[in-house]
């Protein structure tokens, strides 16, 4: 198992580490265009997982040629989010980068699985989608595996119980319009609309709706890096291990969910040959229209992109 990284930032550094610790590869490639930062951090990399006990490989390079025949290749190339900046403003820098990136990649490496990560997630899986010419189930967005953990972690919280009983499930696109679903949500077995009221569960909706810009406002110069890149080696886990794992993920539909030509967060099934179904559940009239409402904001920035 070969894993490249594109992007040796903080998502991309952050996720090559957790990659390295657990051993989920004999080789990580982390590439960046910036001289020595991916060779600098890779070196630190590989002598953290002496102390770690792992014997994964890992180089830093700044060409593609070092990337060939990987297994996955994740993409975390771009630009993050400044205070005040939604994701959206990134679209049209991140969609060269991206673009590129996909290129090179399956250029070194045709049997890859993509995972993207770069903002503005949906439109951003879209163009690595349609430049990469693989088949669908191999070009995965994340997003719903974080935003459904900042869901979790918000109801673990104000219930104080353990992650292990919490089950929930955040659709649609990585942005202000992304739908967590409550009544899909569950504690223990229990519907979490029955363990709390409306409006502490609508606060912690609205706040993880927010959570990507609640870090930022924070960290002021960046954004979140830890969870995401945790999402993003769960991902990587579910495809080495093959767990046919059902998580929410960014996906082109072809008519799921009534959208086609377009990628948008919804539950799909990951295992070794990476997106292996789309679960298909029952939206409710609201659930339905706030589920447009998101795929009419990512719809509007790929058709910006296309003129
Ligand atoms: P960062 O700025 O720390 O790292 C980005 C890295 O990409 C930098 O090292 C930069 O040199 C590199 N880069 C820029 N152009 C490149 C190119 N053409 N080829 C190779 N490398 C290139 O940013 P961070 O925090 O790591 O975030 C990376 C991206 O991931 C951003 O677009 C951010 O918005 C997105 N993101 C997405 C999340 C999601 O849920 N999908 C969660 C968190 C971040
Ligand atoms: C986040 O949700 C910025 O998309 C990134 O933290």
């Amino acid at each position: 198992m070969k894993i490249t990284i594109v992007g040796a930032g903080n998502v991309g550094a952050t996720a090559a580490q957790i990659t390295v610790d657990k051993a989920l590869a004999n080789y990580v490639v982390l590439l960046d265009i910036v001289e020595g930062i991916p060779q600098g951090k890779a070196l630190d990399i590989q002598q953290s997982a002496a102390i770690q006990y792992s014997d994964t490989k890992i180089i830093g390079t700044n060409t593609y040629e070092q990337t060939a025949n990987s297994d996955i290749v994740v993409i975390t190339a771009g630009l993050p989010r400044k205070p005040g900046m939604s994701r959206d403003d990134l679209v049209t820098t991140n969609a060269d980068i991206v673009k590129n990136a996909t290129i090179q990649s399956v250029k070194y490496s045709p049997n890859a699985i993509i995972i993207v990560v770069s903002n503005p997630l949906d439109v951003m899986t879209y163009v690595s989608f349609v430049n990469s010419h693989l088949p669908r189930n191999k070009v995965i967005g994340m997003s719903g595996v974080l935003d459904t953990a900042r869901f979790k972690s918000f109801i673990c919280a104000a219930l104080n119980v353990s992650i292990e009983n919490v089950n929930a499930i955040v659709l649609g696109g990585h942005g202000d319009s992304m739908v967590p679903l409550d009544r899909y949500t569950t504690v223990a077995g229990i519907p979490l609309t029955d363990l709390l009221p409306k409006e502490r569960i609508d606060a912690m909706l609205e706040r993880t709706r927010n959570g990507g810009a609640e870090i930022v406002k924070h960290l002021k110069t960046g954004s979140a890096y830890y969870a995401p890149a945790a999402s993003i080696v769960q991902m990587i886990d579910a495809i080495v291990h093959n767990r046919s794992r059902i998580m929410t993920c960014c996906v082109y539909l072809q008519g799921e969910f009534g959208y086609s030509d377009i990628c948008l967060g919804v539950p799909v099934k990951i295992g070794s040959r990476g997106m292996e179904e789309i679960v298909n559940i029952k939206l409710s009239d609201n659930e339905k229209k706030a589920f447009d409402k998101s795929a009419s904001d990512v719809r509007e920035m790929i058709n910006k992109l296309k003129k």
